[in-house]
């Protein structure tokens, strides 16, 4: 009965500190001079945050008031209306440049659930926007993203018709992939940095409010500062090196960012930065950043994906432009060390898949052209170059010459003397296209689709831009494929475990994971002189929260299932581990140390065991536990990339 009571009277605190962020935050905006001067808000668009847990809005604004960003389940609102509970986050921003006019203003949604319908609306209670929705999905597995070239808005030189492309290859891709997670951009939104009308139809598409787009900087976006104001992006380096200019407060666009989603790691780099001579770090910069990032987060994620607008492996009219070469010299070798598994680019309007480069040459003389799987050793890195996403222009292919087959060459193909010798597939129709790119555990699909014919919208061809488009309906409907390359991982040995948890549940008594959950990897496994294998290495720290009245027992404990590799297998007994205390309170103790069957012929982690508990009377508060791995496995099990889940479970009266 006790228990009882307490447990609704900490239910009431709980909603009460909820609805307390929401009178703060309206009393702050009661000030005159916001209820005096509602500001006019446009060109929302939803961005990628830190991870999956994140989105970021970015929106113009006629006036400088302060404003948020306000959001709900979309279930909780009632009859159109957000309800008392919306959370709001609040808004920074600056003055426009002049030739913008206003302000910009964004805002991190952070703390999001997984497989949610959201709406959110940004303003102040002066005025909201309309209502937008997005979704969630699992933050865990499998996942499509699409990759989008040059859109280029005003490139035809008739914006109408450059916007309708883009809106309708938008619409494609989405009507083809609803489910898709994320709208990565090759560069060059617009043809003119500063040029307002060109964003306005740019941000056209209604789902730019609903998926996130990942901005990426080109050459026709960075003279000026309308893309910074537009597209804000996380985990953002504005260090001076990361602008041509060598500083972030001169006209320019620029910076360098990260994010991770579910298993990927992104990397966005301003590629217009690439010589010293320039003002800024140029190559040697991004290549530090790229170096930092991977060594910080690499292995919070399974895939590292690069993206910079100007294509170092293309096929078209900048194959051969001088500072495209000095870039292919300056990354390959590095993306290479840095085990890169995908480059995306843009800048070429053109279509090519590489082949598996490595330090800047083929990594494999026998890959044959179009090859529909490919096998990166290591070191083997695909890089990908789209086609003009809207049709405001394309570029023809162009011939290779006689500079050589790997470096800065841009010699013919010794498999087909047509193409250049780092390009696997060449293609351009004059048609729009887009790049799909699924992400699974054991390998990426990266498929080239046509969302569009010779028919308009497709403004370069309406226009006369080039002479001929011979795609027939039939032959090459929208939807169908250019191109389609499965990427299966170089795993060496290594054996990984994968961690899978449930959220926290709400109340008193909950346990997380501390920070990202990455894959927890074991490495390479030790031969002992074909004896056994050995691995070792630590789970994700869990940490226990316990603010209980009661001071009723908990214990948290966990066990795996068989690790598997395809068709291979072997016991998730073979697994032990030693649990420990990391940091200490709310009177947790570790759990006892538990062998691998391998040394005791017991059960090992097959069956739930524990990781931590604290008796009835402990003290309230914060743990931390955690628990070093110990895998030992046969000498007989055969070579792969094995993966098991260990499943968390937490009890407590
Ligand atoms: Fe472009």
């Amino acid at each position: 009965m006790r228990t009882s009571n307490s447990a609704s009277a900490r239910r009431r605190v709980v909603a009460a500190a909820f609805l307390g962020l929401a009178v703060a935050l309206g009393s702050g905006l009661t000030a005159p001079a916001l209820a005096a001067d509602p500001a006019t808000l446009s060109g929302v668009i939803l961005g990628v945050g830190s991870n999956e847990t994140q989105r970021i809005v970015t929106w113009y604004s006629s006036a400088d008031t302060a404003q948020q960003v306000q959001l709900a389940p979309t279930g909780a609102l009632v009859n159109g209306e957000f309800p008392a509970s919306a959370v709001t986050f609040a808004a920074s921003g600056a003055a426009n440049i002049a030739t913008s006019g206003g302000y910009n203003r964004h805002a991190t949604i952070t703390g999001l659930k997984e497989n949610t319908a959201y709406s959110y609306r940004v303003g102040s209670t002066d005025g909201w926007t309309s209502a937008y929705a997005f979704t969630t999905q699992s933050f865990e597995g499998d996942y499509d993203f699409l990759f989008y070239g040059d859109p280029q808005i005003g490139s035809s030189g008739n914006l109408a018709k450059d916007q309708a492309g883009w809106v309708d290859t938008v619409n494609v891709s989405l009507a083809a992939n609803p489910n898709a997670e994320i709208l990565v951009s090759g560069g060059d939104q617009v043809e003119t940095a500063n040029t307002e009308a060109q964003w306005d139809s740019f941000l056209a598409p209604t789902q730019l409010k609903s998926y996130p787009w990942a901005a990426t900087i080109g050459n026709h976006d960075v003279g000026g500062k309308a893309y910074e104001q537009h597209l804000y992006t996380p985990n953002t380096d504005r260090s001076g090196a990361y602008y041509s200019s060598g500083t972030a407060t001169g006209a320019q666009s620029g910076g360098d960012y990260w994010y991770i989603y579910k298993d990927v790691l992104f990397i966005d780099l301003n590629s217009n930065s690439y010589a010293t001579s320039q003002g800024g770090g140029g190559d040697a910069a991004h290549l530090s950043y790229v170096t930092d990032v991977i060594n910080q987060h690499g292995g919070e994620a399974k895939w590292k994906v690069l993206v910079y607008h100007h294509a170092i492996y293309s096929p078209a009219d900048h194959a051969k432009d001088a500072d495209n070469k000095v870039r292919r010299v300056d990354f390959s070798s590095k993306f290479s060390d840095l085990g890169v598994d995908l480059v995306l680019q843009g800048h070429d309007h053109s279509y090519s898949r590489s082949y598996l480069i490595k330090n800047g040459a083929k990594a494999n003389a026998d890959e044959q052209p179009g090859a529909a799987d490919v096998y990166p050793g290591p070191g083997g890195v695909l890089y990908v170059t789209a086609n003009s996403s809207s049709g405001s222009k394309y570029y023809d292919i162009t011939s290779p010459d006689t500079t050589g087959t790997s470096g800065a060459g841009n010699g013919a193909d010794p498999l087909d003397a047509g193409k250049y010798w780092y390009n696997s597939v060449q293609n351009q129709e004059h048609v729009r296209s887009y790049v799909k790119v699924a992400v699974r555990s054991d390998k990426l699909v990266v498929e080239n689709l046509r969302s569009g014919t010779c028919a308009a919208p497709n403004a370069a061809v309406e226009l006369g831009k080039v002479s001929w488009c011979n795609n027939t309906d039939a032959a090459q409907p929208v939807g169908s494929v250019v191109d389609k390359v499965t990427v299966h991982p170089f795993h060496g040995d290594g054996q990984d475990i994968q961690v899978n948890v449930p959220n926290a549940a709400p109340g008193e008594f909950g346990w997380t994971i501390d920070g990202y959950n990455g894959l927890v990897d074991l490495g390479t496994a030790i031969d002992h002189n074909g004896d056994y294998f050995e691995a070792t290495g630590s789970i994700n720290p869990i940490v226990v929260s316990d603010s209980r009245r009661s001071l009723a027992p908990w214990s948290i404990s966990a066990g795996v299932g068989d690790f598997k590799d395809a068709g291979k297998t072997f016991s998730g007994a073979y697994l032990g581990w030693t649990p420990k205390v990391v940091t200490a309170g709310a009177g947790a103790k570790a759990s006892a140390a538990v062998g691998s069957a391998y040394d005791d012929g017991g059960q090992g982690l097959s069956v739930s065991r524990g990781l931590g508990w604290a008796d009835q009377g402990h003290a309230r508060g914060t743990a931390k536990l955690g628990a070093d791995l110990d895998l030992k496995i046969p000498g007989t099990v055969d070579k792969g990339s094995y993966r098991t889940t260990l499943t968390i479970t937490a009890l407590s009266s």
